[in-house]
């Protein structure tokens, strides 16, 4: 299991970061990856000044996707809106540390397509 996950992404898939259903959410969104069908929901509090005060999510899956929910939600706290819309899918695979196949980018990546849609 180590070879295919990091310790960082075991750890946040065993204690995820702002997990559950922050309150006075100003913006939400929920996708699924249809091939396996994880899920995940975020929720978000974005300020008059468009600055991400608050942001949590929820879902189920595999360690990947939930982990990179932990910690896009953790690296977005307190971020401007607009920095959020410029995520890349690189800079995902950087939070991440672990090379990243193809066949698991979309676990990687569903939680950035979350968040683009629940602030589109
Ligand atoms: Fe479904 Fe990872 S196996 S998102």
């Amino acid at each position: 299991m180590s070879d295919i996950y990091s310790e960082i992404i075991l750890d946040h898939y065993k204690h995820p970061h702002n997990r559950g259903h922050i309150k006075h959410d100003t913006h939400k969104a929920e996708e699924d990856n249809p091939l396996c069908g994880d899920n995940i929901k975020i929720y978000i509090k974005v300020s008059d000044k468009k600055i991400i005060e608050d942001i949590s999510f929820e879902g189920e899956g595999c360690a990947i996707s939930q982990a990179s929910a932990s910690m896009l939600t953790e690296f977005l706290k307190g971020k401007p809106v607009a920095q959020a819309k410029k995520i890349t899918p690189e800079q995902i695979y950087n939070l991440l540390k672990i090379e990243i196949s193809p066949a698991r980018s979309k676990c990687a990546l569903l939680a950035l397509k979350t968040i683009k849609a629940a602030l589109s």
